[in-house]
């Protein structure tokens, strides 16, 4: 099988050069200076199939580095399924996923990542690895680390939220983070400060504040910001390269800058909904609706500017990474557990199939350039979570996973528009897109073209990944 893309403009975190791309099988076998030889009007006529980019990006697929398909989470379980979600991920024009195995108190996490394996083994339409959550640091455990670092996954998260369900103390974190540090592994945090935020949504719900607005001021940035701290000062004390998810704070960002200039292994990873989204609109609207945005850590208020500071950071380098956390649920009988209390409202928003577009939005409106898109979305996802250069790069050897993608298209987002999630709305309901995912190829196989899904459950497969290639 050998098909042939030419004519487009191939973007890389380094550059945006028209060069025709030579696929064979699963493979990238060659990037050519259009015309330059009679070799590529050859290769197109002994092709098996002939892509025509004139006009477009080609760019290689985007790599989400955080999603959680069918997690046990809240009471319930995320909607999306392995098969569903990563359909939904292909049609947006992602075509690597890093999930989260699970480990809660009392299990091995050799067990919980079996577990996760047969939920994924078959189900997915492109490739996808795990990072460990770990949810009950003990002596075991910390040996099953290097175990699993061994079978590729090469990574593991923490919380310093969510007391009594996947909450790590200091003293665990300590630990954990000195296992992680002797390996080589990196560590991811979800840096809240949950035993005081606990107080706090106590205090909100005794006051009648029980709408899904007060999930916003119960978790305050002076939260994010304090526990990002720590999470910096422990690992630099045991050496574990850090990676936070879900930054939403500024002033939390300020903590991971300060980190970074004084040379640490220091990383931080955003999200669209961060980006684009407030406590002010989402989460304050009407009713029950900003039970739709309910995630932690949560939407930021517009008023104090995370947002255009988050922006910021991804232009200066110190975001590191842009990846959804895309956890949905729908809103009825999951988002709707808490209508009274919004403690009981699962955490979480879908947005896998829309990271593409919202961060090439953020080109258009002059945010970041053609390259910082794909070097936050693709390349250095691959390179975080040890898959460069099999993905994340247009270059001979790399997995053939290529988005063909038109800056003159445009994409309107929300149910029933684009939308291929499993879930009954959209937490991106009416945003225009000026730009279009138009052919997604996996692994070298057409998996979305014009419109028309043509992938399959089981296509993807597990990629076991390396150590971080991103560390200083
Ligand atoms: O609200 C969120 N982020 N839900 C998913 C679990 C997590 O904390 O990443
Ligand atoms: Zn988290
Ligand atoms: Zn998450
Ligand atoms: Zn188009």
């Amino acid at each position: 099988m050998r098909t042939f893309i030419h004519g487009g403009t191939v973007v890389s975190a380094t550059g945006s050069q028209l060069l025709d791309v030579l696929i064979e099988d699963e493979t990238i076998v060659a990037v050519l200076q259009p015309g330059s030889t009679a070799l590529g009007a050859d290769l197109a006529a002994a092709a098996d199939t002939v892509i025509d980019a004139t006009a477009k990006y080609v760019i290689p697929g985007g790599v989400d580095g955080h999603t959680h398909m069918q997690l046990p989470f809240g009471g319930t379980e995320a909607s999306d399924t392995f098969e569903t979600g990563t359909r939904a991920a292909a049609w947006g024009g992602t075509t690597t996923i890093v999930d989260f195995a699970v480990q809660k108190p009392g299990q091995r996490v050799q067990d919980t990542l079996a577990q996760w394996h047969d939920k994924a083994t078959g189900q997915c339409a492109i490739d996808y690895g795990f990072h460990q959550i770990i949810g009950d640091v003990n002596d075991e455990s910390l040996k099953g680390m290097s175990e699993l670092v061994g079978e590729g996954v090469t990574s593991f998260k923490l919380f310093m939220a969510y007391p009594g369900v996947f909450y790590s103390d200091d003293g665990q974190i300590l630990r954990a983070m000195q296992s992680a540090g002797e390996l080589g592994a990196l560590m991811m945090m979800h840096a809240e400060n949950g035993i005081a935020i606990d107080v706090l949504v106590e205090q909100a719900l005794a006051r009648g504040d029980t709408s899904p607005y007060f999930h916003g001021t119960s978790r305050p940035w002076q939260m994010e910001e304090e526990a990002t701290h720590r999470a910096i000062m422990l690992a630099q004390l045991t050496g574990a390269p850090l990676y936070v998810v879900h930054v939403s704070a500024k002033q939390a960002m300020q903590q991971i800058v300060t980190a970074r200039d004084n040379g640490q292994n220091v990383f931080a990873e955003t999200c669209p909904q961060y980006l684009y989204l407030s406590l002010e609109e989402q989460l304050g609207a009407p009713g029950f609706e900003g039970a739709k945005w309910v995630c932690s850590t949560p939407l930021r208020s517009r008023a104090e500017g995370h947002q255009d500071e988050l922006w910021r950071f991804i232009r200066t380098g110190d975001v590191t990474a842009v990846s959804t956390d895309h956890c949905p649920f729908c809103m009825k009988d999951q988002k709707e557990l808490g209508v009274g209390d919004f403690s009981k409202i699962p955490n979480g928003i879908g947005g896998v199939e829309h990271r593409m577009d919202l961060l090439f939005q953020g080109v258009k409106d002059g945010r970041i350039s053609l390259e910082r898109w794909v070097e936050v979305c693709c390349t250095t996802p691959a390179r975080m979570f040890g898959m460069y250069p099999r993905k994340g790069v247009i270059s001979p050897g790399a997995d053939a996973d290529v988005v063909i993608y038109d800056p003159n298209g445009h994409t309107s987002i929300g149910l029933g528009k684009t939308h291929h999630m499993n879930m009954d709305h959209s937490a991106w309901e009416g945003f225009e897109i000026d730009g279009h995912v138009d052919t997604v190829l996996s692994r070298g196989r057409v998996i979305v073209d014009d419109g028309a899904y043509h992938g399959r459950a089981g296509h993807g497969r597990f990629i076991r990944r390396g150590l971080s290639q991103n560390l200083v």
